[in-house]
């Protein structure tokens, strides 16, 4: 555990540790005062220091996101800077900084060296990891996602989302007003989907393939690590106009652009023809029934009888199998249900629901395998078109 998640637990001695008890919103008694003798804290039990780090974890997460937006790290990566020095480069107020870079500090982000902070390892971490982790902070902790999350309770009364709009916005019409969150969002989905499709191609064989669409395929890892193994086959990405704005990158980088075509649109509405296999990953868990069975018909509108239908997701097994690798995916599954509920209506499905929905949309499917890719548990669920 890092020593800033010490602090909150416990009193400690360390000098940044004081710093923390200082504050009036962090003190060690107000969480656990008795209101019976008003004044007397209770000892705590482990379960309640736990409950307290859980409680006070926001403010962690919004300093790592402070730290990434103000770009802390990479003006410490040449090694210590006083505070008026760092102030300058950054454009910040010296005093608040000061202050902030002791939060850091606590988080072991930045390291106070006398009169000048330090990468502390965290900080290296952040550094170290060519601006992914940053954008996971800024894309995670972006206010897209943040602000829907204060309404859960509401949304478990109602049993349905309320209140769906942030500045306005529903959740991905949001991104195309704020386009810095969205390039974090998307590079984070980047990140754990290029792990996915070295995964994927190894799971299933994508030879003998002419055109393959990836629906929502966001920046087009899955579908860059089909093309790159798969050197025949041409690729479709299918994406919001924001989105495809940026995604050519990846392919010109990986010499595989002269294979894809680049399609804007809407999946609620339709689905370009003219592909053998059709991709979908980690994109019907974001939606109701109803608009993923939407999803789900227009795929089979636009495929050819006997096309084929490719369902990456996270899925609940209908039979536990493996007693190690399914408590773990248990756990991933369970975190993140509720939040793709709260945010857009979608849900994390059992893998007979997929089953049901797909054969419903006029698909007969063929198998559904789980897959682990180092980091993430997956299914692969391979239908074709009726
Ligand atoms: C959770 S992300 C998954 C991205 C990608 N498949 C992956 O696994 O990395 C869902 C994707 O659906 C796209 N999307 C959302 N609504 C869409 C719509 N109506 N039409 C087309 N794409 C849409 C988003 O832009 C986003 O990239």
């Amino acid at each position: 555990m890092c020593a800033g998640l010490r602090n909150f637990q416990s009193s400690g001695d360390e000098a940044r540790c004081a710093r923390v008890e200082e504050s009036p919103t962090m003190t060690e008694e107000s969480p656990t005062m008795n209101k019976d003798t008003m004044g007397a804290p209770e000892a705590d039990t482990d379960a309640a220091t736990t409950l307290r780090t859980i409680i006070t974890s926001y403010i962690f997460s919004q300093i790592v996101r402070a730290t990434a937006q103000l770009g802390i790290t990479e003006h410490l990566a040449g090694g210590p800077r006083s505070v008026d020095a760092l102030a300058e480069a950054i454009d910040a107020d010296p005093d608040a900084l000061r202050r902030f870079l002791r939060s850091a500090a606590s988080l072991d982000l930045v390291r106070e060296t006398g009169d000048t902070f330090e990468l502390g390892p965290l900080g290296a971490a952040m550094e170290a990891d060519h601006g992914r982790l940053k954008s996971v902070a800024m894309g995670i902790v972006g206010p897209n996602l943040t602000r829907r999350a204060e309404g859960f309770a509401e949304v478990v009364r109602a049993g349905r989302r309320v209140n769906t709009q942030v500045d306005g916005y529903e959740f991905w019409e949001y991104y195309d007003h704020h386009e810095e969150e969205a390039e974090h969002y998307a590079v984070t989905m980047s990140h754990v989907t290029a792990h996915c499709a070295q995964a994927l191609v190894r799971q299933y064989d994508f030879s003998g393939f002419k055109r393959i669409a990836d629906v929502g395929g966001g920046h087009g890892n899955l579908l860059n690590g089909v093309l790159t193994e798969v050197p025949d086959v041409h690729g479709v990405l299918y994406e919001r106009a924001e989105v495809n704005r940026r995604a050519k990158a990846l392919f010109t980088e990986a010499g595989t652009a002269d294979r894809v075509e680049l399609i804007d649109g809407n999946f609620l509405q339709e689905i370009p023809g003219g592909c053998d296999l059709y991709m979908i990953k980690s994109t019907l868990c974001d939606w109701d029934d109803e608009n993923a069975a939407r999803i789900v018909g227009n795929i089979h509108r636009a495929a050819e009888p006997g096309a084929t239908l490719v369902v990456v997701d996270s899925m609940i097994a209908d039979e536990v199998t493996d007693d190690e690798v399914n408590p773990v995916h248990a756990q991933q599954v369970s975190a993140i249900d509720f939040a793709v509920f709260a945010t857009n209506g979608g849900k994390v499905r059992p893998q007979s629901e997929y089953r049901t929905m797909i054969d419903a949309a006029g698909f007969d499917v063929e198998s559904i395998t789980p897959f682990f890719d180092g980091f993430t548990h997956w299914n692969l669920l391979v239908a074709k078109r009726r």
